[in-house]
């Protein structure tokens, strides 16, 4: 996101989301970020997506804290000052704050920020005595935290870090460690597994990661002026097993042309626009990831299944507060 000064007007947020998409159409592969899907309507898609029957992540995830949220509490510690990249909606984090002792200051990151204010106002409500810090912004650009009040505390839920290439990956969680020094990251890990349960997650029989992979079309429609034809292209998800990650594609249906920006963009039919990897783990390669960028792993939780992982990483010490 890049900040724009007009005359005689505050700084506005201008979305990167035309050049990125423009120069994402303009390179083979043709790919764009998957940040993009959440505008207002996408993020409110993934909360859809979460209630699937077939996307187990969230469920498992949820079921994972509530079932051990005590032991999570005395691994973080008292006087925690939380950070959550990416904050959605505020389920998970409420497991967590109505375990931890006497947590500070909880600090929402979200690059939507309508669906920030609307949850923080929730969270305000119910933890009176909790500082709420609502920051709007891109976390894979910029970490910069406010000065902390209490422990350096990481929360990364819903296994986002599968959105990175394994570098990106270990880019943003090195980040990270600095950025939470002395302190540590919850992160929610997707765990690598039969690839019909996967297949089911990301094809749900009612269409909605369809609405929500062809979402990024629509915001294109409506914020760029773009005149994608939402039928003349198919959701296309599947599970790379070499690669350990799912794809999401949107495949051209027929030879087209598509205006956006004042370009016209062409694809034959079957050409695939790559929207997104989410790539899956195992336990110990997460862990080798996470000490490859200065953590130190010190205690995971998991379902009865092996579906989803939680794990606690210990920051380093010193570097920036
Ligand atoms: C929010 C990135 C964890 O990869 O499972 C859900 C997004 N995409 N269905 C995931 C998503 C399609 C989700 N993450």
């Amino acid at each position: 996101m890049t900040l724009m000064r007009l005359p005689d007007s505050p700084i506005i947020a201008v979305s990167g989301f035309a050049a990125d998409l423009l120069n994402g159409l303009q390179q083979r592969p043709r790919s764009v970020s998957p940040k993009y899907f959440y505008d207002e309507a996408g993020s409110q898609l993934f909360e859809l997506i979460c209630e699937l029957p077939e996307y187990y992540p969230t469920r498992t995830e949820l079921g994972i804290l509530a079932g051990h949220a005590e032991e999570m509490a005395a691994v973080i510690g008292p006087a925690a000052d939380i950070v959550e990249y990416g904050a959605g909606a505020s389920r998970k984090i409420r497991l967590l704050l109505d375990a931890l002792e006497a947590p500070r200051r909880f600090v929402p990151l979200d690059i939507s920020g309508e669906h920030l204010q609307q949850a923080a106002q929730r969270l305000r409500e119910d933890y009176p005595g909790l500082q709420i810090q609502p920051l709007v912004g891109d976390f894979t650009h910029n970490l910069a935290l406010p000065p902390a009040v209490g422990r350096r505390v990481g929360f990364f839920p819903g296994s986002s870090i599968g959105n990175f290439e394994p570098r990106e990956a270990l880019g943003l969680l090195s980040r990270m460690a600095s950025s939470l020094a002395g302190g540590g990251l919850l992160i929610g890990v997707d765990l690598v597994k039969t690839p019909a349960v996967l297949h089911a997650a990301y094809n749900d029989a009612a269409g909605v990661t369809a609405r929500f992979n062809k979402n990024l079309l629509l915001r294109a429609n409506r914020e760029l002026g773009a005149d994608f034809d939402l039928d003349a292209f198919a959701h296309y998800a599947y599970y790379n097993p070499i690669q350990q990650r799912i794809e999401m594609h949107l495949v051209s249906l027929c030879r087209q042309v598509v205006r956006l920006c004042g370009e016209r963009i062409h694809f034959a039919e079957g050409d695939s626009l790559h929207t997104e990897n989410s790539y899956k783990y195992t336990i110990a390669g997460f862990q080798t990831l996470a000490r490859s960028a200065g953590f130190t792993p010190q205690a995971v939780w998991t379902d009865p299944a092996q579906a989803f992982s939680v794990h606690w990483l210990a920051a380093p010490e010193g570097g920036r507060s």
